[in-house]
C-alpha cells in the first residue's frame, strides 16, 4: 500500500506539529479583530447628529437605541415584535436617562406603524435574520426612510459551508428564515426596495473573534454544549426543557461564525433619491 505509507506520512509530518508552537505559532497571535461597537463609527459616516431621528428596526433589549442617542444626540425610536422587549427598551431608557429622546413601540418591519418619509436613519442590526418577508419589509423600510436617507443593516448570511441538515435545525430551532439568509435574496430585496447598496462588508469572524478574544464567549460556550450534549436529561431537568432547547440552538451560533459557516455582513443602503 505504497500509497496509503505517502498519505499517513504526508498527514501525520504535520499533524502532531500543529498542535504545538514553531511554525503554528502565528496562529495563536490576534489580528486585531475590530469590535461590534464598529458599527457605530459607521453611523457616524452616515451623517447622524442631534437633529436626526432614527429608527432601529428589531431593538431587543433597547441597548442600541439607547447607545445611539448617547452618542448622536439624536432621537430614536425602537421597534421590536416581541411586547417584552418593548417593555425591556422603555425600562433601559428611563434607567440610562435617555427617556425623552428614546421611545419604544412594538411593530413589524413587515408592516412599520408610521407614516412615509417620517426618519433620516435606519438601524437594523442582526435581525433581518428572522424576517418571513424580507422584500415587503425592505420596502416599507424604504418608505419610511427620508428621500436619500440611509440605513445600516447589519445581518448574517449562510455561507456554503453550512450543510442543510444544520441548516434546517438551527433556523428551525431559532426562528430563522432560510431564504433571508441567502446573501443574494438579501440583496436582491434591497434592490427592489429602492435601497442602493453604498458599502458591502463582509465581516466573517471578525467581531466573534474580537469577543472571543476580550470575554471567551465561544470557548464557554462550546463547552456549554458539550456538557448539554452529554448530559441532556441532567441539563432538561435543571432548566427546564424549553430553556434547554434554547440554549442548544443559541451556543452554535458564535461557532459557527468562527467556523465560516455563517458570516456577519454589514451594508450601508441609500434610499433611491427618486424612490
Ligand atoms: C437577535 S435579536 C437582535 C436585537 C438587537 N437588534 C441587537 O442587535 O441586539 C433579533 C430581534 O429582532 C426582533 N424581531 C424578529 N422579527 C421581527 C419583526 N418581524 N419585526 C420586528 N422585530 C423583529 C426580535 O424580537 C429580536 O428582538
Amino acid at each position: 500500500m505504497p500509497e496509503k505509507k505517502s498519505q499517513m506520512e504526508a498527514i501525520y509530518r504535520h499533524m502532531w506539529a500543529s498542535h504545538e508552537g514553531g511554525p503554528f505559532a502565528p496562529l495563536d497571535e490576534s489580528l486585531h479583530p475590530r469590535p461590534h461597537s464598529m458599527l457605530y463609527e459607521v453611523v457616524s459616516t452616515c451623517g447622524v447628529s442631534s437633529s436626526s431621528l432614527v429608527l432601529d428596526i428589531g431593538s431587543g433589549r433597547g441597548n442600541h437605541s439607547c447607545a445611539l442617542a448617547q452618542r448622536f444626540g439624536c432621537a430614536v425610536v425602537g421597534l421590536d415584535v416581541a411586547q417584552f422587549h418593548v417593555e425591556q427598551g422603555r425600562a433601559r431608557a428611563v434607567q440610562e436617562g435617555v427617556s425623552d429622546r428614546v421611545s419604544f413601540v412594538q411593530g413589524d418591519i413587515e408592516a412599520l406603524p408610521f407614516e412615509d418619509e417620517r426618519f433620516d436613519f435606519l438601524w437594523s442590526r442582526d435581525m433581518l435574520m428572522h424576517v418571513l418577508a424580507l422584500p415587503q419589509a425592505l420596502a416599507e423600510c424604504a418608505r419610511v426612510l427620508k428621500p436619500a436617507g440611509a440605513m445600516l443593516a447589519y445581518t448574517t448570511v449562510a455561507t456554503g459551508r453550512m450543510e442543510p441538515k444544520e441548516a434546517a435545525w438551527l433556523y428551525a430551532s431559532f426562528g430563522l428564515v432560510l431564504e433571508s439568509m441567502e446573501e443574494g435574496v438579501v440583496e436582491a430585496a434591497f434592490q427592489a426596495a429602492g435601497l442602493q447598496m453604498h458599502s458591502k462588508e463582509q465581516l466573517g469572524s471578525e467581531l466573534m473573534e474580537w469577543v472571543e478574544e476580550h470575554e471567551g464567549r465561544a470557548s464557554r460556550e462550546l463547552m456549554r454544549l458539550a456538557r448539554m450534549l452529554r448530559k441532556p436529561e441532567y441539563y432538561q431537568e435543571l432548566l427546564g426543557t424549553r430553556r434547554y432547547e434554547v440554549a442548544l440552538a443559541n451556543y452554535p451560533w458564535a461557532l459557527y461564525i468562527l467556523l465560516g459557516k455563517l458570516s456577519p455582513t454589514l451594508y450601508v443602503l441609500q434610499k433611491n433619491a427618486s424612490s
